[in-house]
């Protein structure tokens, strides 16, 4: 199956992307992860990539489109896929569905996970990330079993530089504006599944895998 998640900054998408990747065995492709690593290796798309990304602005259409259209053509994704954080845009919307078409491919089912902005602004001001192995976790709701370190990996967990009080502000007020008209998009298509992502986690994901289930 090849699904997108969207919603707001902070609504969980990553959460359950890393969920409904492993209990369904399709790779999570997030564009914000593979951004975030193009700037850890210093590559030149991080580069370009990293001051947009400092300030919460969207990063130009086309240097997305090209890193999803290559992750896509890795045969990991040949049986199915999940988008995180893409498309964002009318333009990348518009390219998704283009490039897939080459493949015969389409996309099965979107789901938009929401949440209030105040809970945004406390789960994403808790947050902690492992930048190597971009498991995710809550100070609160999923602290690692020991203090600051990866369960995953053992690496040290850190703060995304993104993830202050003004810049939280600016990915909110960017996603009103270019992300979420997506969602009458999507719906038109009818393709669209709402989630409330306000529940802990696990009930979110249980939420998302009877919505996934009644596709497959
Ligand atoms: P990106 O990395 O995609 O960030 P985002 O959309 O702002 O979303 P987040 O990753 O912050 O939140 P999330 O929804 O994944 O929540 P999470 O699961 O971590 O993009 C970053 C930047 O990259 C953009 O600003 C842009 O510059 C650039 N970019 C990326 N894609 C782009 C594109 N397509 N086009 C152009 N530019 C692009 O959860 C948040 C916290 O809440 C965690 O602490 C988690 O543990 C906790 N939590 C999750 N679920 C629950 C729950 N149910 N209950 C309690 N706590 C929970
Ligand atoms: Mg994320």
């Amino acid at each position: 199956m090849n699904m997108i998640i969207m919603g707001p900054p902070g609504s969980g998408k990553g959460t359950q992307a890393a969920r409904i990747s492993e209990n369904y065995s399709i790779p999570a492709v997030s564009t914000g992860d593979m951004l975030r690593e193009a700037i850890a290796n210093g590559t030149a798309l991080g580069r370009e990539a990293k001051s947009y990304m400092d300030k919460g602005e969207l990063v130009p259409d086309k240097l997305v489109i090209d890193i999803v259209r290559e992750r896509l053509d890795e045969p990991d994704a040949a049986e199915g896929f999940l988008l995180d954080g893409f498309p964002r845009s009318a333009g990348q919307a518009v390219a998704l569905g283009e490039m897939l078409a080459v493949q015969g491919k389409k996309i099965d089912l979107v789901l938009n996970v929401a949440l209030p902005d105040e809970e945004i602004i406390r789960r994403l001001s808790r947050r902690r990330v492992c930048p190597k192995c971009n498991a995710v976790y809550h100070l609160d709701h999923r602290p690692p079993a020991e203090e600051g370190v990866c369960d995953s990996c053992g690496s040290g967990i850190v703060q995304r530089n993104d993830d202050n009080e003004e810049t939280i502000q600016n990915r909110l007020a960017v996603y009103r504006q270019s992300s979420e008209p997506l969602i009458e998009y999507y719906r038109k298509m009818g393709l669209l599944a709402e989630v409330s992502g306000t529940k802990p986690i696990d009930e979110v994901f249980g939420d998302i895998a009877a919505l996934i289930e009644e596709r497959l």
